[in-house]
């Protein structure tokens, strides 16, 4: 018995030598390709994909959502989306940017993703991001009201057609429009 035990435990610390040594010296950069051109194998894809989905699942338990149905919320929270998603995640009839299409993992359309994540982990993500991804968290920059704000929209986008995002659109630039010519007659006065 004590043998077998000194046995397994020689091999683990042969083993763990072994991975030290590959990764310290230059052999794990022949080994795995950083770069986004070299799609990673299957069950590579697989490890990072479930734990990332499992970790979203498991840390936005519980979290409390509040009414997302107010217009003025959807309202902001589209304004907050064309400006900082659009990039990389696109949006209904718009094209990808240069940015968006060269990320890997790939932004996915967030009108789908709305469709299978709950309100929470839409918003676990959005404040947190998902690390070694493009994704980034908006917490620092962003209190919880913008950012749920950001999720009333995307609940909204699930079934908007191109032409309700242009709608959109059209009534963000009026109103920033009219708040500029307010701010301005402020001034002038
Ligand atoms: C710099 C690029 C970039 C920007 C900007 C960005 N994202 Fe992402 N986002 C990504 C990538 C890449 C992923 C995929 C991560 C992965 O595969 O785990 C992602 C994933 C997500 C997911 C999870 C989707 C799913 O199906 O699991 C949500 C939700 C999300 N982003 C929302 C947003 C919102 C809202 C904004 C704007 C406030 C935003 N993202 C801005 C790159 C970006």
């Amino acid at each position: 018995m004590k043998k077998t035990i000194m046995t397994v435990a020689a091999t683990l610390a042969a083993e763990l030598i072994i991975f030290v040594i590959v990764i310290g010296s230059g052999l794990s950069g022949a080994l795995y390709n950083v770069s986004t051109l070299s799609p990673d194998p299957g069950f590579l894809r697989w490890i990072f994909s479930s734990t990332s989905d499992n970790s979203v699942k498991y840390h936005a338990n519980g979290i409390k959502v509040p009414s997302l149905t107010d217009s003025s919320m959807i309202a902001m929270g589209f304004d907050h989306y064309n400006e900082m998603c659009v990039t990389c995640h696109s949006g209904p009839g718009l094209s990808k940017s240069e940015a968006g299409i060269g990320l890997y993992p790939e932004a996915p359309n967030l009108a789908r993703s709305a469709e299978h994540l709950s309100p929470q982990e839409l918003f676990w993500v959005i404040k947190n991001g998902i690390k070694s991804t493009g994704m980034p968290g908006f917490a620092r920059t962003h209190a919880d009201d913008k950012i749920w704000a950001m999720v009333a929209f995307l609940e909204k986008m699930k079934d908007m057609t191109p032409q309700d995002y242009q709608a959109m659109k059209k009534a963000n630039e009026s109103m920033k429009n009219m708040k500029m010519n307010m701010k301005m007659g402020e001034h002038r006065r």
